[in-house]
């Protein structure tokens, strides 16, 4: 079966997360993307948190599945010379280096623009450009905190949280996937390409404005309702930290399940949907709260939503998470158990549906990842194991149409 983005060719520059996750992403959808590292070194993830020595962690391995590795000293002459050549021949370059570090090697999106107007250059940065800190290197969490999600998130007797989800690297990365594909679709009725930046600042900020939605509403009114802090405590003039509030029109919190004293994950998410409210009152034996003036409505409920929260974690009391929604699904409550990493490996209905997968690598043998999120009728993304180093390097020389000769010298000069 034949690759949607099969064609494609993309100079991977990236490194870290950011960059690696939108590229591995095209790759899955049959873009031939070449990542290019510096020889000897590699990516810094290749060897960051390693869990077996000599052997590229996992942090490598599962950001940059179905990629070829070239290995070249873009600062040396004869690196700068393959690179034109390869420029001159690709579709997309992607790229996340610190700021300015591509002009610094004389790549500019100018003189990339006059080598192949067709070249679609996708970069990553910590900021916009002319953004104040534009000059700033970033990582993820610093982009959590820059792009408003840090101060929103976590308990309002804490500090500014961030979440483990990575918002700030492979959610920039997404961002950027769109708009690389959005650039080849324009490239197709134009023939010219162009440049698409995504700051993780941004793409922070894009997941965030719900909070912006809140700082509207606070500014007007002075409260939130579906905060906890509502309608009890007190509100500054900022957005204040939710703690597991539901965020949008339903209220719903983390509530104990069976065995929370010992298992730190022995809880549910539960929430309470207005229309719900007489199935959530059947499934908990409240009925009599069904026609109570004092519930029938969720401003009624507001003032005690967490003595409400109070009476269902009595009702868990003997119920372990998964027993819990199991009942709960009957009465059409949106809920699910909070899951565990080891948990989510082994679901059969993830590893089924291809969301996790396990993968072959030549020097670590079998590791699992996670596969594509996005599935399609016509086609299932086939996940395969990361390069090595340099594996393509010669293979891509060669495809490029330099000599056996000619290679054997950029190895012996370590250009490869
Ligand atoms: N051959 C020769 N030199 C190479 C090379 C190659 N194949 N690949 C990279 N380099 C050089 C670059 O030219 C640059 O050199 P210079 O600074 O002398 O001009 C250097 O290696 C890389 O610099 P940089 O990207 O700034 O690396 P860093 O380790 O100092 O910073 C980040 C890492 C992630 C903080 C930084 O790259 C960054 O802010 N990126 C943008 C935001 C981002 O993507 N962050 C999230 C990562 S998950």
């Amino acid at each position: 079966m034949s690759k949607p983005l099969e064609g494609i060719k993309i100079i991977d520059f990236t490194h870290v997360q950011a960059g690696p996750a939108c590229t591995q992403l095209l790759a899955w959808f049959g873009a031939d993307v070449i990542k290019v590292e510096r020889p000897g070194a590699g990516d810094v993830t290749r060897s960051q948190l390693r869990d077996i020595p000599g052997v590229d962690a996992l942090y490598f391995t599962m950001l940059n599945s179905n990629k070829r590795s070239l290995t070249l000293d873009t600062k040396t002459p004869e690196g700068k010379e393959i690179l034109t050549k390869l420029i001159k021949e690709s579709d997309v370059l992607v790229e996340n280096f610190g700021p300015g570090a591509l002009d610094r090697m004389g790549f500019t999106w100018e003189h990339i623009k006059e080598l192949n107007p067709g070249m679609i250059v996708a970069s990553v940065k910590g900021f916009s450009d002319g953004h104040h800190y534009e000059d700033l290197k970033v990582y993820e969490n610093v982009a959590q905190c820059a792009g408003g999600a840090a101060s929103t998130t976590g308990f309002d007797d804490g500090p500014p949280t961030v979440s483990a989800a990575a918002l700030g690297d492979s959610n920039t990365g997404m961002h950027l996937a769109i708009g690389i594909l959005t650039a080849l679709r324009a490239r197709d009725v134009s023939g010219k390409g162009q440049k698409v930046a995504v700051s993780m600042q941004d793409s922070v900020l894009n997941l965030c404005r719900v909070k912006l939605r809140d700082q509207q509403r606070l500014d007007r009114v002075g409260y939130l309702e579906e905060y906890p802090q509502y309608p009890h405590g007190t509100f500054s003039d900022v957005v204040p930290r939710g703690g597991n509030a539901g965020g949008g029109g339903q209220p719903g919190w983390v509530l104990k399940c069976k065995g929370w004293e010992t298992d730190p994950n022995a809880y549910i998410y539960f929430t309470i949907q207005g229309h719900a409210w007489a199935p959530i009152c059947r499934a908990i034996g409240k009925e009599e709260w069904i026609d109570d003036p004092a519930y029938t409505t969720a401003q009624a409920r507001q003032d005690k939503i967490f003595d409400i929260f109070g009476t269902i974690e009595d009702w868990l009391k003997d119920k372990t998470k998964f027993e819990a929604v199991d009942i709960l699904r009957k009465f059409d409550i949106p809920c699910a158990p909070v899951l565990t990493m080891k948990e989510l490996a082994n679901d059969e209905s993830l590893r089924a549906s291809g969301t996790i997968v396990e993968v072959d690598h030549k020097e670590r043998g079998k590791y699992l990842t996670v596969g594509s999120p996005i599935k399609f009728s016509d086609m299932k993304p086939e996940i395969k194991g990361s390069p090595l180093l340099g594996e393509h390097t010669d293979e891509i020389l060669e495809g490029m149409g330099y000599s056996q000769q000619q290679i054997k010298d950029f190895h012996e000069r370590r250009v490869v």
